[in-house]
């Protein structure tokens, strides 16, 4: 008997794979980085916030810092988002209810892909298995305001996370950020 429900994929499935972040990836999430790092009140391109993520990508590939990155590969090939962790700064580390949260980071996805595909939702899912193959107890994060609109709404719907706090002063004076978590 053919099983309907598992024929019919949710219009927001994600026909692709999150997998690790590979070398060849880095170039191809450049526009991707490009088009969500900006001034927040300006709009101005961040070229430096850019490439310092970049790098960290690379640098996480050699071992040299303490992140692990991901991306989204469409079924295409075509690379359309990434998400990261790594071990907490103390301000975000402060709103933990565990011993060894880790932190999610860099959640970008490509403007066209974005939004209901189900692509930030499978880079998340990959995330916290690779969280937990790493026994971290807990996923937090905080996202500032320049991402209010793109973001947040985001990370509300996200099962079993919640909001924790606010980090206040995180980006700046008088510019905080919330702080969602989820224990795994
Ligand atoms: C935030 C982001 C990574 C999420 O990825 P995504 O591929 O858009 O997310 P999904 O398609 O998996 O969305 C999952 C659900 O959240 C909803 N959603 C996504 N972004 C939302 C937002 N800003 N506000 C409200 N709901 C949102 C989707 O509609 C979807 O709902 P559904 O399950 O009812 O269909 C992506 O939208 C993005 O790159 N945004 C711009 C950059 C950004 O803000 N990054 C966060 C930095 S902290």
């Amino acid at each position: 008997m053919v099983d309907r429900e598992s024929e019919v994929a949710p219009e927001h499935s994600f026909f692709g794979e999150a997998r690790l972040l590979r070398e060849g990836d880095i170039d191809q999430l450049k526009p991707i980085l490009e088009s969500w790092i900006k001034d927040r009140e300006t709009q101005e391109p961040l070229p430096k916030e850019v490439s310092g993520i970049m790098d960290e990508m690379q640098k996480s590939l050699r071992g040299e810092n303490d992140r692990t990155y991901l991306v989204a590969e469409a079924g295409s090939g075509e690379i359309v988002g990434t998400i990261g962790l790594k071990k907490p700064e103390a301000r975000t580390r402060g709103f933990a209810k565990t011993q060894n949260p880790a932190e999610l980071i860099n959640a970008y996805v490509a403007v066209d892909q974005r939004r209901g595909k189900g692509v930030g939702r499978a880079l998340v899912q990959g995330l916290e298995a690779e969280a937990r193959r790493q026994e971290y107890t807990e996923i937090v994060l905080n996202s500032g305001p320049r991402y209010k609109d793109t973001g947040w709404g985001f990370y509300d719907r996200l099962p079993n996370y919640e909001r924790v706090g606010v980090a206040q002063d995180l980006y700046g004076k008088g510019i905080d950020a919330p702080v969602w978590s989820k224990t795994l």
